[in-house]
């Protein structure tokens, strides 16, 4: 077994609970590499190498093979659609996605305006309830869209909640549940078979509290 493995891990909030999960299984990333202006990691002693990616890239890199695994979150995997196989749910980072809009306003029947960075998972949202909408895409801060009166509603992750309530929000649906994935590259899973899955072993016993 000597195959090196890249893995694109996502910067940001996933991070931290992603590295941790990733050294209670063996793979000890260091303590700063999130600090560190740093893309690409070697741990030549693991086998490993690590790549850093912005949550909603690191599907793109390992659909294109440049890495052989990736965390994504459930979200980016909905939003996305590629060709990748979720091979494990890591239970990390759980959050959901719903459409929220300020206080006691009811939705207008001819096509609202839903803000969103998740313009699929919000137009199959609505579409299954009948209903037709105009998609606003944005990139962040969506809360500021239905405040300002660029949207009636929005969808968008929920994680604590306070990003809402601090802004005066409420939430009116909840559209799913999310939770980080590991991903793995369908040509890699042939070809690097025995090292993804001891990966994905090593992974697989931390969550169920055997490591
Ligand atoms: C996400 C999401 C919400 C917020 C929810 O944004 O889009 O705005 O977190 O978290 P909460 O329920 O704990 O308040 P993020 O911070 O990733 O940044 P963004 O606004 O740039 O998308």
């Amino acid at each position: 077994m000597n195959k090196r493995l890249t893995i694109a891990m996502p910067k940001g909030r996933i991070y931290e609970e992603a590295a941790e999960l990733m050294k209670r299984a063996g793979y000890d990333l260091g303590a700063d590499l999130e600090e560190s202006r740093k893309l690409i990691l070697e741990f030549p002693e693991q086998n490993i190498r690590v790549m850093m990616a912005k949550p909603m890239d690191v599907v793109t890199y390992v659909e294109y093979g440049a890495a052989d695994l990736g965390i994504a979150g459930k979200d980016v995997l909905l939003e996305q659609d590629r060709d990748v196989y979720e091979v494990l749910d890591l239970k990390i980072s759980p959050c959901y996605v719903a459409v929220a809009g300020v206080p006691d306003q009811p939705l207008s029947r001819i096509a609202p305006k839903i803000a969103t960075k998740y313009p699929k998972v919000a137009s199959d949202y609505f579409r299954e309830q009948g209903e037709q909408i105009e998609i606003i895409p944005l990139n962040g801060s969506i809360e500021l869209a239905p405040l300002i009166g660029l949207a009636d509603r929005i969808v968008d992750i929920v994680s604590t909640g306070r990003t809402l309530k601090e802004n005066g929000l409420v939430e009116y649906e909840k559209i799913t549940d999310i939770t980080s994935r590991l991903i793995v590259n369908p040509v890699s899973y042939r070809l690097k078979s025995e090292e993804i899955e001891h990966m994905v072993t090593n992974l697989s016993d931390v969550m169920e509290g055997i490591k």
